[in-house]
């Protein structure tokens, strides 16, 4: 967990409830739209996969919560379509939801895998076939053997969640990435390192997570775009104290975070070979 987290309000009771409801309507009402905006850029690195791989391509979601990345990009919903389903009425029963899913047009050159320490989460994934597979670990845990499990990941997305996860969690990912490498070149086997694309909100310090990267050589780049709107500030305080942190990092904040939003940044991290 990174120090600027502290400031921002404390979600982690309705991240493991077993239906995404709660966290779906307290996300609406702060007009939470950076996975609406962060998918077209995952999709388009996606489509670049496609032309060299000739199977699903398998992407990995940390910080996955209830699979919202999967049921944007995989199912092609809206935000807008996920809340209108499980925020009208009455809440849908599984079974409902279920049929909700299947009745979505399922891309099936995607396979999601997930990440995330809430189990309930995962669970209401998996359930719902919005994941192949979904690991309960703490991603920022010393000495963590992870994607033991998982296949050969192509692309490794996070959105949202850097502040919850840091440098830590990327080291540990990297290096379980370096001996897949080492592993499949003694057995002579091809391995292609996969691709990291990643929301992060500007107040977060990106040095540590950059050193990460430069360590297990990856080159990160920030994306060219405009600015990404994450959701709106929960109270007056978290304002505050947000835009306190940018001013003295140094960063402009007039024309967006002082309109009442946070916004973030996309990085791009590929292998340099
Ligand atoms: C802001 S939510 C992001 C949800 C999702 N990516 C989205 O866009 O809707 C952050 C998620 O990170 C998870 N999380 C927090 N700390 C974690 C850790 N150390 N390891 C793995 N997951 C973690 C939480 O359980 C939560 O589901």
């Amino acid at each position: 967990m990174m120090k600027e987290l502290k400031i921002k309000k404390n979600f982690n009771a309705i991240y493991t409830e077993d239906s995404p409801r709660s966290y779906l309507k307290e996300m609406n009402r702060l007009e939470y739209g950076v996975s609406d905006a962060t998918k077209p850029l995952y999709n388009s690195i996606i489509e670049q996969l496609e032309e060299t791989i000739s199977r699903p391509i398998n992407i990995l979601d940390l910080g996955s919560s209830y699979g919202i990345n999967s049921s944007l990009m995989k199912y092609n919903l809206t935000m807008s379509e996920v809340n209108d389903f499980f925020l009208n009425g009455t809440e849908p029963t599984k079974k409902e939801t279920k049929q909700f899913y299947e009745k979505c047009t399922r891309n099936d050159n995607m396979n999601f895998y997930q990440i995330d320490i809430s189990d309930e989460a995962l669970k209401f994934s998996e359930e719902m076939d919005l994941c192949e597979r979904g690991m309960n670990v703490d991603l920022e845990a010393e000495k963590l053997n992870l994607l033991g499990s998982f296949p050969k990941i192509d692309l490794v997305i996070a959105t949202g969640c850097i502040g919850y996860i840091g440098y830590k969690a990327f080291l540990n990912l990297l290096k379980v990435i370096k001996n897949r490498r080492s592993n499949s070149i003694k057995s002579k086997k091809e391995y292609t390192a996969p691709i990291f694309a990643f929301s992060v909100l500007r107040m977060f310090d990106m040095d540590d997570i950059k050193d990460a990267f430069e360590t297990y050589g990856y080159s990160i780049v920030k994306s060219d775009i405009k600015l990404i709107r994450q959701r709106k500030f929960s109270d007056p305080k978290e304002k505050a104290q947000t835009i306190s942190i940018l001013h003295n990092m140094g960063i402009d904040t007039e024309k967006y975070e002082d309109d009442g939003n946070f916004y973030a940044d996309f990085y791009i991290a590929k292998s340099k070979n």
